[in-house]
């Protein structure tokens, strides 16, 4: 038995436009984040994860990954990804680990299967959701969802619960963002089943589902443009009506309103309640002061992050192999 390291890394990912609607089926564009998470695994008479042991039953996204073991395996994960804060870490964990796995296994997913496997492991974390995350931290760069007119770069479909999910990869010109995280905690199933509370008692809610499907489309036209000026108006539309579906705070407000001078345009990013916002600039460093001044924490993110990729090394050092008990 071999107890070599396998490792792979995945980058999170930021909602350009179209967060929470897309779980109803409208369109949305999405980036790779340039912050990644590596795991590494390797055959072991234990299963570990970080030199901890795993309780399966609180861990349903690891229970989930490794349902088709055969064999116990130590896990180390390291990461630059905030957690729980709307850049998609619970997915680009998933899909790092499912590499890293397929590559302990012998055998290559392929994006296709890795996408499903993230997408289920994330599902059985946060209960319902769409593949937008898994897509966007899989493939890397940036991506379309059921947006028109991009059939012929057609990534994958994918269908649950009556909603489908039209996965392209676009082509998307060199931007400079700001992400500035609130540091207030967010997770990601709450904040769904609230809008799908309000959405199944109200029409007003269901307008503005639909209404953030235009403003995506419009924004999408003006990326393919490289627009940055209207790109960033429907940016805060966005905001505005995520805002009246309740999934905005004050945090984020306050974030979103300190960029917005130095911006063409900035909005919540993600579920909500929390988390990060991000800013779409060309004064990156003005924005950066003005969201460290009230109180967040700001990344610089260039566009082009590659997604889920196998990596040669262990996160804190070289690939080694380590004999056989
Ligand atoms: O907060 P995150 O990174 O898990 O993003 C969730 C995006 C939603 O549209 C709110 C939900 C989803 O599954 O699409």
């Amino acid at each position: 038995m071999s107890r070599r390291w396998h490792s792979a890394s995945a980058p999170g990912k930021f909602v350009i436009l179209g967060e929470h609607s897309v779980v109803y089926g409208k369109p949305a564009v999405v980036l790779a984040a340039d912050c990644r998470i590596t795991c590494s695994v390797r055959r072991s008479r234990r299963n570990t994860l970080n030199g901890e042991p795993i309780e399966f039953a609180r861990q349903p996204l690891l229970r989930y990954l490794t349902r088709n073991l055969r064999h116990a395996a130590d896990f180390m994960t390291s990461s630059d990804i905030p957690a729980g804060a709307g850049l998609g870490s619970s997915a680009a964990l998933s899909a790092a680990m499912a590499l890293a796995i397929g590559s302990m296994e012998g055998t290559d997913p392929g994006e296709r299967q890795l996408v499903d496997e993230a997408y289920n492991a994330e599902l059985s974390l946060q209960g319902s959701g769409s593949p937008m995350d898994a897509s966007a931290c899989v493939h890397g760069k940036g991506i379309g969802v059921n947006l028109p007119g991009t059939e012929d770069r057609k990534l994958w479909r994918i269908s649950r619960n009556g909603n489908v999910w039209n996965v392209s990869d676009i082509d998307v010109p060199e931007m400079t963002f700001v992400v500035g995280n609130t540091g207030v905690k967010a997770p990601t199933g709450p904040q769904v089943d609230k809008v799908r509370r309000f959405v199944s008692r109200s029409n007003f809610a269901m307008e503005m589902i639909e209404e953030i499907g235009n403003v995506t489309l419009s924004g999408y036209e003006a990326l393919k443009k490289n627009d940055v000026e209207t790109l960033g108006r429907m940016m805060l539309i966005d905001h505005k009506l995520l805002s009246i579906l309740g999934v905005s705070c004050r945090e984020l407000n306050k974030l979103v309103n300190a960029a917005l001078p130095f911006s063409y345009g900035a909005k919540l990013t993600g579920s909500g309640g929390g988390g990060c916002m991000i800013a779409l600039t060309d004064q990156p460093e003005r924005v950066s002061s003005a969201i460290t001044s009230r109180g967040g924490t700001a990344y610089i993110m260039k566009t082009g992050t590659p997604g889920a990729k196998i990596e040669e090394c262990m996160p804190d050092g070289p690939l080694f192999d380590i004999p056989v008990f």
